[in-house]
């Protein structure tokens, strides 16, 4: 394929969080840390890569919030704004640009989308009955009227889509309708509003993602099962206040729904990167030039707006790029139950850096249980045992060991000179891991690819275990140091592919290494001389019971999000 030769393009897109609530562990594992992992794989593999996001601020979801703490929307999207972006970086989430969907850059990017679209003929005028609670006296967002779904009967389903078989939903279409904020039930009122008519770009759809053959099956299941149905039109405005106003004569009143204005954020932010950068014309390299790959991460309740609403925004609109992949992940629960936040159940992310474990520890632990193919579980016994049986005694032991060996019989400097056959062996089958790292992470498989660089790890303690250095020192002392430096070459290795996984870990311990900064390049090269800067630290440490048990009695408080505003 022409990728070899052509330097590839990435886009890196997460879906944009919500401002009216703070974000748990679910929403890192489920999409925003599997997106970083991937974006600092593209960087580290030198594809042309850019990584953005937003908090998703506009219409009836911040509205309610809003209403609901007695403060205006725009207090409550400065504040959350604020404390999602923490908590990103925080993580190490590599953000190149996160911004906001309150931007004059955004509303003007969704104007013009939508003129584009009306002007192509996508869009109709028509009636749309909305629920309205007499009691708040607004008209309800979709994801706040919950009632029976008429397709599988699930009692809870809400406005927009239900949960359990994740139909797209209008709340009109919801048996026995309820306010999500006081339970009252809401009075239908018509107003006049505008429409995306998804009928028409059905074909298209269905021939695109009839393309799209390496999708995750679950994606692509769902998505032809809606495409079955028959797409039907799909209400884009509101009456609302806080959103992006419609621009046009007759609607002046109205903002755009919020599911119109939100992945137009993608391109939004991608502008704003471009303008901050000083090249504003270099979205389009992403956005309208063939061959760029966008890959969008998010939960799967997300699937149906990400293969369907969007791609057919899009298509009506004409001339920007599709999503590439479409990477739906599953959900996390936690301890045996699902996360919830009114139950007070999960991890909350906003306490935990009090609780003084490095961002890698988490990261560590939370790859392993990121929802690649099914729901999986946040559990503290295996949050322990993971990091002490895999990280600190594998890989961290491995390292340790190595460097402190080298440190103390060779002053920190060992050269290679006459490698044996056995060793160029080992070397050579290490360098076939450190591809299939590579090619798992290209198929966007992060446990794989960091399960190929434990078994990395492995290859080096098992070789360091069976020669015996601190004999053969005595007996052989070039041998010894050609040992040795196949061993610190493993631990270059090892140190450069956790980048994309542990990225503060990876730089602290090539800088101990004395090793350039990671690339594709550096990855393939075996230096003959390494030279330690400096006496190594221990890479990992083991978690301590106290540790857990403090990190749980932090991390498992959610707090308010009423604590974030100042008593009135
Ligand atoms: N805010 C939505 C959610 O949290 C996701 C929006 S994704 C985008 O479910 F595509 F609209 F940006
Ligand atoms: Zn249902």
């Amino acid at each position: 394929m022409e990728r070899t030769t052509k330097r590839r393009r990435v886009l890196v897109l997460c879906a944009l969080p919500y401002t009216n609530a703070v974000p748990h562990v679910g929403n890192i594992v489920g999409s925003h840390l599997p997106a970083d992992i991937f974006a600092r794989h593209c960087r580290l593999r030198g594809y042309e890569t850019l990584f953005v996001g937003a908090t998703d601020e506009n219409g009836t979801p911040t509205e309610v919030a809003a209403l609901e703490l007695g403060i205006t929307p725009r207090e409550l999207t400065d504040a959350l704004y604020q404390v999602h972006r923490d908590i990103y970086s925080w993580f190490c989430i590599s953000y190149d640009n996160f911004t906001r969907t309150s931007t004059p850059i955004h509303h003007k990017t969704t104007q013009e989308f939508f003129l584009e679209i009306y002007k192509k003929g996508f869009v109709s005028e028509g009636e749309l009955r909305l629920p309205f609670c007499e009691k708040d006296k607004i008209f309800l967002p979709d994801r706040y009227v919950q009632g029976t779904c008429p397709v599988c009967g699930y009692e809870f389903a809400r406005g927009d889509q239900c949960e359990r078989c994740s139909t797209l939903l209008d709340p009109i279409q919801l048996v026995n309708p309820r306010c999500k904020i006081d339970g009252s039930i809401p009075v239908w009122r018509d107003s006049r509003q505008l429409f995306l008519e998804l009928g028409k770009v059905q074909g298209k759809l269905e021939q695109w993602i009839g393309t799209k053959k390496e999708w995750k099956e679950q994606v692509t299941s769902l998505a032809l099962g809606w495409l079955k149905e028959g797409l039907k039109k799909r209400s884009i405005t509101r009456d609302l206040r806080w959103g992006v106003p419609v621009p046009l004569k007759d609607y002046g009143d109205k903002v755009f729904y919020v599911w119109f204005d939100a992945p137009i954020g993608y391109v939004s932010a991608t502008k704003e990167w471009a303008e901050a950068n000083g090249k504003p014309e270099y979205w389009k390299k992403f956005w309208l030039d063939e061959g760029a790959e966008i890959y969008n991460f998010l939960g799967k309740d997300n699937i149906p707006f990400h293969t369907i609403f969007w791609p057919g925004m899009l298509f009506a609109h004409g001339g920007l790029n599709l999503p590439y992949d479409v990477v739906g992940l599953q959900f996390c629960n936690y301890e045996g139950d699902k996360i919830s936040k009114s139950r007070n159940w999960g991890i909350f992310c906003e306490r935990v850096p009090e609780a003084g474990l490095d961002p890698d520890i988490w990261r560590y632990y939370l790859i392993s249980i990121i929802p690649e193919t099914r729901d999986t579980e946040f559990k503290w016994e295996d949050f322990k045992s993971k990091v002490n049986n895999e990280l600190v005694a594998n890989i961290g032991n491995f390292i340790h060991r190595t460097t402190t060996f080298a440190w103390n019989n060779f002053g920190g400097e060992v050269t290679s000179h006459r490698r044996t056959k056995e060793e160029e062996e080992l070397l050579a089958k290490v360098s076939v891991l450190a591809d299939e790292v590579g090619k798992l992470l290209d198929e966007v498989r992060f446990r794989d690819a960091l399960a190929r660089v434990l078994s990395i790890a492995d290859l080096g303690n098992e070789f360091f275990q069976r020669k015996q250095p601190w004999k053969l020192v005595k007996d052989d002392r070039g041998e010894c140091e050609e040992v040795i430096h196949t061993c610190l070459s493993i631990c270059e290795s090892v140190a450069m592919l956790i980048d994309p996984f542990l990225p503060k870990s990876s730089e602290k311990i090539l800088a101990g290494l004395g090793s350039p900064s990671p690339s594709a390049e550096a990855l393939g090269k075996i230096r003959e001389t390494i030279r330690l800067n400096g006496k190594p630290e221990v890479p990992f440490r083991k978690l301590e019971d106290a540790q857990i048990e403090r990190a749980k009695s932090l991390a498992t408080k959610s707090k308010p999000v009423s604590d974030y505003f100042a008593k009135r």
